[in-house]
């Protein structure tokens, strides 16, 4: 039905992403979105997932990026078999969304955007509930319950209850909480929304943790920062569509103007602009107070023909300064508007 991958995880079990994960192979796709359509019959009709096909690898971390309403928790929703979609396929390893949801839920976790944690149970009891929930093994789930603590830095508050928590703090429960029952795919939706920059980094930290156990990660985030820090490849969506997918690095090359060069030099003849504008790859040359900024496609080919060139003139470089565009702009590039939907 869905292919070898989906015949790997048959074959070992729904309990460990370590199992089936072979490091020394190419990572191949355990996620298949196939034409994903969701239109909700409101007042107005809205396609808030729009013909959306995407494979996701084990192991990485998949990124869904893109403003309010572009449809990242609505695809989540469908992939995490809580909704249905209108038309398209999904499937998670050899599984088929719609038709195998029981075996589908025990390989994933999911922290879903809005807060579901009990504010009057403490950690443990909150995860505990969880972990019978989930069946996790009755007699492993307390040391469970203490490792992931422990891993998020909980421990002192293990039987505190959770309405004392900060937002960070219930953020990080709700992200173990899904990580219970070892699912081999986890499902963050906003997993930093609203917190202060100190918990969001350390969230950051947890989910690279988890995903070096190799625990595939998807994502949403409107954060830009949180996606080129965490993503693997990063799925920009817009108004229900697929606008881009690729890793961060090449989705910077997507804009004409490339990368900006900036050279830093005491005596900068404007000769050598006529000079340096010549060659390929370069877009545009200024000079700006003693600094040579140079437009170019790609730096790592351009920049040693321009340091030869220099060199050739005897001009002295001082400083050398890279700049790459960020995804913002790619992202405004894309679809002319920004991440935070302006
Ligand atoms: N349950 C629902 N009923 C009706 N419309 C919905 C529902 N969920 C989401 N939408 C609409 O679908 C679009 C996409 O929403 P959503 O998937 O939540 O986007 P995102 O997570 O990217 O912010 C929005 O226009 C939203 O108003
Ligand atoms: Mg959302």
């Amino acid at each position: 039905m869905c292919g070898a991958i989906g015949d790997m995880v048959a074959q070992t079990g729904t309990t460990s992403a370590v199992k089936v994960h072979d490091p020394g192979k190419d990572p191949s796709p355990i996620i298949r979105v196939r034409d994903m359509t969701k239109i909700f019959h409101n007042r107005h009709e809205v396609t808030a997932v729009n013909h959306v096909s995407l494979d996701v690898d084990q192991g990485e971390i998949f990124g869904l990026l893109g403003p309010n309403g572009a449809g990242k928790s609505t695809l989540i929703r469908i992939l995490t078999t809580l909704m249905r979609p209108s038309s398209g396929t999904a499937c998670i390893g050899q599984y088929l969304v719609g038709k195998d949801d029981e075996e589908i839920r025990k390989i994933i976790g999911v922290c879903p955007q809005n807060s579901t944690i009990d504010l009057d149970l403490t950690a443990y009891e909150n995860l505990e509930f969880y972990g019978n929930l989930l069946n996790v093994d009755e007699e492993t789930l307390p040391d469970r319950i203490h490792y992931l603590l422990g891993m998020v830095k909980l421990t002192d508050h293990t039987h505190v209850p959770v309405k004392n928590f900060s937002g960070g703090m219930r953020r990080k429960l709700e992200i173990v909480r899904a990580f219970l029952h070892h699912p081999l795919i986890l499902f963050l939706d906003e997993p930093t929304i609203g917190l202060d920059p100190d918990s969001r980094r350390e969230i950051w930290d947890q989910i690279k943790r988890l995903n070096a156990e190799r625990t595939t990660i998807i994502l949403t985030t409107h954060y830009m920062d949180e996606a080129e820090k965490l993503c693997d490849r990063i799925a920009f969506m817009n108004g229900g569509r697929l606008v881009a997918l690729d890793t961060p690095e090449n989705l910077k090359k997507v804009i004409p103007s490339g990368e900006l060069i900036e050279l830093g030099s005491p005596a900068l003849d404007p000769a050598v602009v006529s000079l340096l504008q010549h060659r390929d790859g370069v877009r545009s040359v200024e000079i700006h107070d003693h600094v040579l900024r140079i437009s170019v496609k790609d730096s790592s080919r351009v920049l040693p023909v321009i340091l030869a060139d220099l060199e050739h003139h005897s001009v002295r470089v001082q400083s050398i300064t890279i700049r790459q565009p960020s995804l913002e702009d790619v992202f405004i590039y894309l679809t002319g508007i920004g991440l935070e939907g302006g």
